[in-house]
């Protein structure tokens, strides 16, 4: 169901990006349903902060998936657990099979909010099983299961970590075609969703094809910027649809369990 139209202002619901500092400066979070790039260089803490989202959403009762095709569930819980979050406050599903899913939704503890998390190993697992390796297969399996957590487990958040990851799996003909129409499912699909992106170092550009950035309802850039011997960094909003937003550059920083967006920070940005 596409989003519905609203007569006042007050009516559009947000998803906080749980990052103190942030959401002050776009009207208290991200419109619900919109679709997100999360553009960074190589260690800019894009997973962190988008699990960060999924994480938060759930210690309030909601469910999200994050499908990890970069990185085995095991190795990004492994970072997320040094970052110490505290998963007793959740349900924490780790996918191994697909073939599992419905029965793994069934049982888990309602009085909790879900972090269901589906795994490269998961998807070419089910892509052997169900014997239709094709260029197709890879965006036909994470819409499956974006449609499956969706319908049965109200799952309202979904990150794809990476978009980039994905464009090497699924070997696109048409990317400009294919990328049309992934978007058009999420929005079909009404999921807040959070598209990791990766960005080369110079910034040139936030994402592979840059029709992404047009498609997308949200840019949120991560970067990481010499200052004299020191490294800062930086978050910024680039664009957020149906939003007043604050595109200024902030300092980033992870302290005692939570993500700030800070004038000044460590250094100051001269
Ligand atoms: N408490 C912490 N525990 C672990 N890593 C931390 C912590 N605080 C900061 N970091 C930094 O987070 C960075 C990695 O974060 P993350 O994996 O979210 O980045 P990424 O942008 O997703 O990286 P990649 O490009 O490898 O996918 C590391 O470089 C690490 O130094
Ligand atoms: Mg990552």
């Amino acid at each position: 169901m596409p989003p519905r139209l609203v007569a006042d202002k007050h009516e559009i619901k947000r998803i906080r990006t749980y990052i103190n500092g942030l959401d002050e400066n776009v009207q208290g979070g991200i419109p619900e349903g919109h679709i997100t790039l999360i553009s960074g260089a190589a260690g800019t803490m894009k997973s962190s902060i988008t699990f960060n989202v999924l994480y938060h959403e759930a210690v309030n009762g909601s469910n999200g998936l994050y499908i990890s095709l970069e990185q085995s569930a095991e190795s990004l819980l492994n970072h997320m657990t040094n970052m110490d979050y505290d998963f007793s406050k959740i349900n924490l599903v780790v996918v191994k099979d697909l073939a599992e899913l419905s029965a793994k939704m069934q049982v888990i503890n309602r009085s909790k909010g879900s972090i269901f998390i589906v795994d490269v190993g998961c998807v070419r697992k089910e892509i052997r099983d169900i014997q239709t390796d094709n260029n197709k297969s890879w965006l036909n399996v994470i819409k499956n299961v974006i449609k499956k957590v969706s319908v049965e487990s109200n799952t309202r958040v979904f990150v794809l970590d990476s978009l980039s990851a994905l464009y090497v799996l699924s070997r696109f003909e048409n990317p400009r075609i294919e990328l049309f129409m992934i978007f058009e499912f999420l929005r079909d699909m009404n999921i807040t969703s959070f598209l990791i992106s990766e960005m080369p170092l110079d910034g040139s550009k936030f994402s592979e094809y840059e029709i992404e950035d047009f498609l997308a309802d949200a840019i949120i850039v991560l970067k990481l910027t010499p200052f004299r011997r020191q490294v800062v960094r930086e978050i910024s909003v680039v664009k957020m649809r149906t939003t007043a937003c604050n595109n200024d550059i902030f300092s980033l920083e992870f302290k005692n369990g939570q993500f700030y967006a800070l004038y000044g920070g460590q250094n100051p940005l001269l």
